[in-house]
């Protein structure tokens, strides 16, 4: 198939920071990115996220099995349980792809496929609202932890226990460490299956593993096509031209915004489809970035909704902000305007336009009132909202987050700031 391309627009970018001299870094950071492909079986150097795409019999197990409990009809229903990176990867892909609306869809329109629920918080009356809502019998749990003991996915396990009894646990599929931890233990005692997360996976980088690829299938995702994305960013990122390879290009303007002063790394798309995308990317630029005092603070904005609402702030408040724009070039299912200026004179402008192209005017409006005010911005275009490339932006901002990291001289794939949260919440428990 005649693919298009992503296409990276970095001109209001250096418009506005033009001392940014991008070309005394390239070869540090294609340095860092050859570094991080040569560690991808390196167990402790955490890049294990880089083999997923080569593992063909996960894929296969995975497709067999979403088809299977598509064949069977037996659920309708699925909840996963789990948190941070063990369920903000599936949420971005499966809204994205789907629409935030999937679950209002009926049966047929799903194809058959599942309704899904995630459960990422311990807030009651939404955990009371999802399992009162759902037929048990027709619904299949999967219960997502690489360590297998967060609190937050614990929980909501106990809670199902008592509502729905221990049968619970025969409707439950597993997604975590294949040698270790409660889940592991639990799986073995129910003869629950178990999907494993590869030790050198880390959890904000594991969307392309079990994690986010057997929610994806289950809810109808092309997960081939999620593949075919992914090998083709592997090389995209491997690429020596900046002006292709949008990863470096994208950790650049961040390491560069931020050493001037830059603080805060806002991502907006022009697309509500995307708001659960952006919350993934915040947890893992958050979750990798923010160590040592350093680290640009990510925000989520969605156009053209926060023109409305950010912009202003944006535009007119103070000199902290870098601004990623994500553009769908064309949007599907787009609505087509008719002519009613029979009904009111001023809406002949809009007629014979569609609206996604309008949506799209309105960013393109945003990019040159920013650029105009001197606020550094870039522009990712994909071609369209689908799997193949939606997995390629993911897999891009994962490289980036890793580069700009390693460009800042920190770690990117440890989060050592949350184990005091987590040892006070262990202590304040004890009776
Ligand atoms: O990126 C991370 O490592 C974290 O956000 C984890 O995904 C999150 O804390 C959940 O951990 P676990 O999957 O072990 O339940």
């Amino acid at each position: 198939m005649d693919r298009q391309k992503i296409k990276t627009d970095l001109s209001n970018y250096f418009n506005a920071e033009p001392q940014a001299d991008f070309r005394s870094f390239y070869s540090k950071a294609f340095d860092i990115v050859s570094d991080l492909y040569n560690s991808r079986n390196d167990i402790s150097a955490m890049t294990g996220w880089i083999n997923l795409p080569h593992d063909t019999s996960l894929y296969e197990k995975i497709k067999g099995f979403a088809d299977k409990v598509k064949e069977e009809e037996r659920y309708e229903h699925l909840v996963v349980i789990g948190i941070g990176g063990s369920s903000l990867g599936s949420q971005a892909l499966i809204e994205s792809i789907n629409s935030p609306l999937w679950n209002r869809l009926s049966r047929a329109k799903r194809k058959g496929f599942l309704t899904v629920d995630f459960i990422d918080n311990l807030d009651p009356s939404v955990i009371r609202n999802v399992y009162n809502r759902l037929k048990f019998e027709k619904t299949l749990f999967l219960v997502v932890s690489k360590t297998g003991g967060t609190l937050e996915t614990i929980v909501p396990i106990l809670v199902a226990r008592e509502w729905f009894g221990e049968n619970f646990y025969r409707q439950c599929i597993f997604v975590t460490s294949e040698q270790k931890g409660l889940l592991f233990e639990l799986s073995k005692k129910y003869s629950a299956p178990l999907y494993p997360i590869p030790e050198n996976v880390g959890g904000r980088y594991s969307i392309f593993s079990s994690v986010g690829l057997l929610p994806a299938a289950l809810c109808g995702l092309d997960i081939g096509e999620i593949r075919e994305g992914l090998l083709y960013a592997e090389k995209l990122c491997q690429e020596k031209d900046i002006k292709i390879n949008t990863a470096v290009s994208v950790a650049l303007c961040a390491y560069f915004s931020y050493v001037a002063g830059k603080n805060i790394f806002v991502l907006m798309p022009y697309s509500s489809c995307l708001r659960k995308f952006v919350e993934w990317f915040v947890q893992l630029w958050a979750e990798s970035i923010g160590k040592a005092k350093k680290g640009s603070t990510p925000a989520i904005a969605i156009g053209a909704t926060d023109q409305h609402s950010q912009l202003q702030m944006f535009s007119e408040g103070p000199d902290d902000k870098l601004i990623g724009f994500l553009k769908i070039n064309k949007h599907k299912r787009d609505l087509t305007i008719c002519d009613y200026s029979a009904d009111h004179a001023s809406f002949a402008q809009y007629a014979d336009y569609k609206v996604g192209q309008i949506l799209n005017i309105e960013l393109e409006a945003t990019r040159k009132a920013l650029a105009e005010s001197g606020k550094p911005n870039f522009l990712i275009t994909l071609p369209e909202l689908n799997e193949y490339y939606l997995a390629q932006t993911m897999y891009i901002f994962e490289v980036a987050t890793a580069v700009c990291g390693f460009l800042l001289g920190i770690n990117p794939f440890d989060q050592p700031g949350v184990d005091l949260t987590k040892r006070y919440t262990k202590e304040a428990l004890v009776r």
